[in-house]
């Protein structure tokens, strides 16, 4: 069965990403067609980048934390990361996990759930360039969600009704095209 890790990509108190990444991770839940796992970066306690050689050299790693996080990323065939956007960014503590590994992630397949006052659109559209770097092929279908119309008063997450629509049809890419990947890297 296809693993896919739900990324929550935002750490700081009060964050609105947890219960975003929830909300997407009970939606696929309910499909058979993939197992899925939240992972959340702040359980990580990644510091600031503070291995001495770049992970594209595929070096072992020197830190515990490093080691602990790659065996998890690396356990994925698949990533779907659920980004809020920072000053038409991603966020620093996600692109600092993003960072901190290169071969767990090559030849994988990930999605996007942006959201934010412009629903992430600039977030995402950010996050698909590190990827590209990263060897990951990202898929087209995204799901954005605004500040303004998927919540009330700008505190209470209340998505739109086709919110759920868009998550699946993400998911549905997500899925073909990290088993075309995962059965690419099995051949080679
Ligand atoms: C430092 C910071 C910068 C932000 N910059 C933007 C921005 O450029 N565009 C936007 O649409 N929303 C922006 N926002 C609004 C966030 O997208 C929104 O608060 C979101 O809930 C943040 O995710 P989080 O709650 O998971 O931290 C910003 C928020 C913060 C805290």
């Amino acid at each position: 069965m296809l693993r896919i890790a739900i990324i929550i990509g935002s750490t700081r108190p009060g964050r609105k990403g947890a219960g975003v990444a929830k909300w997407v991770y009970d939606i696929a839940q309910k499909r058979s067609d993939a197992e899925f796992e939240l992972v959340d970066i702040k359980d990580y306690d990644l510091p600031l980048l503070d291995e001495p050689v770049s992970p594209t050299m595929g070096q072992e790693y020197t830190h515990q934390h490093t080691k602990i996080w790659s065996a998890k990323i690396a356990s994925f065939d698949a990533y779907v990361f659920v980004t809020p956007e920072y000053n038409h960014g991603t966020s620093g503590a996600l692109k600092n996990a993003i960072d901190f590994l290169y071969h767990e992630w090559v030849n994988k397949a990930a999605g996007f759930v942006g959201y934010g006052g412009a629903a992430g659109t600039r977030a995402v559209e950010n996050l698909r360039l590190v990827m590209g770097e990263l060897q990951v092929a990202t898929v087209r279908a995204q799901v954005g969600l605004s500040l303004f119309t998927d919540y009330e008063n700008f505190s209470d997450f209340t998505p739109a009704g086709h919110q759920e629509g868009s998550v699946n049809a993400m998911l549905d890419q997500v899925i073909a095209w990290g088993g075309a990947l995962r059965a690419m890297r099995e051949k080679t």
